[in-house]
């Protein structure tokens, strides 16, 4: 066995440990299960923003080391074969599919698009505010909200159709939804899909669908590819760990997919889709985030039911509970802790969105909540 390493090994070493030690120091530990880490309200293990708490799988980061090589050249590698790869689980043509720099791209893009054209946007409320509805803000586009259902906090399709006028120009449905982590069944939305999409575009952003379990849900997927005026979006942020790494997808016609292509403004990094590649292949380390996710999700259904608070079965690596404090005095008491929950959503405000972490950090959520609520 030999001692010796070579610079090019000395400097990723190098690299890696400085880098090691600017993550202890910013702030990204995050987890009991690292060593060393103390959770503070400086440096909070993190429940609020959907994120994937293993993080990128040692897969894709061995591609993405190896991806460098061709990293300098515009155009790059793999980007063929990773559509190919997703077309080939989804069932359709790689010309059905756009790729990205994350999903918001595409949420960022549809707004401007809607922007441009005029009219309106139908959407849920709560629903996922981020990106999409705060570009269209920007923008000064008109929202009509729906509320969800009252008891199980289901997006409301026959509101939703009610409240649709002339003037909406895209519908928006996040399903699972966030922040309250429902699914729609899949009849009931293929139908209302059909139907809006005469009259509007449907946008569908599947951002958390790797979570689902509920056998009655259905990918809007096909419908996009047959129907011009319907778009599908999914993410590698979640289930991949790629939040930071940023690759998502648009699925729809070819037609619909160069309306959006055409207004783009960035491009996914050969790096990234190295990463992405690798992740996708990697099934066993996405059943483990499941599998884990749903532990997490467990206890965290376990402490509702000990305290009797309401809470949303998940469909997601996030749920939805019924605290019965006005959420921000909620997050601040626990931050006292290092725990990061999820921000208020109105107008739900005595309600908190909690993502899950790993079960280790969630039993010190329980401990917490416990501590110093009960
Ligand atoms: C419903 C939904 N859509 C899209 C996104 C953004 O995803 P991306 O990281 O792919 O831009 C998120 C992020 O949390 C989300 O919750």
């Amino acid at each position: 066995m030999t001692t010796k390493i070579s610079r090019r090994e000395w400097l990723i070493g190098g690299t890696a440990l400085a880098g090691g030690l600017l993550l202890a120091n910013s702030g990204t530990a995050q987890s009991l299960t690292v060593d060393g880490y103390t959770p503070t309200p400086q440096n909070p293990i993190r429940f609020s923003s959907n994120e994937n708490p293993y993080g990128i799988s040692k897969a894709a980061r061995i591609a993405m080391n190896n991806s460098y090589d061709v990293a300098h050249l515009y155009g790059g590698s793999g980007r063929r074969e990773l559509i190919q790869l997703l077309a080939n689980n989804e069932g359709i043509s790689p010309e059905n599919i756009l790729m990205t720099s994350g999903s918001s791209e595409i949420l960022h893009t549809l707004a401007l698009i809607t922007g441009i054209e005029g009219g309106s946007i139908l959407a849920p409320d709560p629903t996922f505010d981020n990106n999409f509805m705060k570009y269209a803000e920007l923008m000064e586009i008109n929202k009509i909200r729906v509320p969800v259902k009252s008891g199980d906090m289901s997006i409301d399709l026959d509101a939703m159709r009610a409240a649709m006028t002339d003037d909406v120009r895209i519908i928006y449905i996040v399903n699972p939804n966030n922040p309250t982590p429902t699914i729609l069944h899949g009849k009931e939305l293929r139908e209302f899909c059909l139907e809006m999409s005469k009259r509007c575009y449907v946008f569908v952003d599947e951002a958390y669908y790797e979570y689902v379990t509920d056998p009655n849900y259905e990918t809007m997927i096909p419908l996009a590819v047959e129907n011009e005026n319907i778009i599908v979006t999914r993410t590698a942020s979640k289930i991949h760990g790629f939040a930071g790494v940023r690759v998502g997808f648009g699925f729809g016609t070819t037609a619909m997919l160069k309306k959006v292509k055409d207004k783009l403004t960035g491009s996914v990094s050969t790096v990234s889709v190295h990463g992405a590649l690798a992740s996708y292949k990697d099934i066993e380390t996405q059943q483990f985030v499941l599998r884990k996710n749903a532990e997490s999700l467990d206890i965290i259904y376990k402490m509702c039911e000990k305290h009797g608070m309401r809470y949303i079965k998940s469909n997601s690596n996030f749920t939805y509970i019924e605290t019965g404090i006005e959420a921000r005095e909620f997050g601040t008491r626990l931050r006292k802790y290092g725990v990061q929950v999820g921000r208020p959503f109105e107008p739900f405000t005595k309600w908190c969105r909690i993502s899950t972490s790993k079960p280790e950090d969630t039993r010190y959520l329980v401990e917490c909540y416990e501590k110093e609520f009960t």
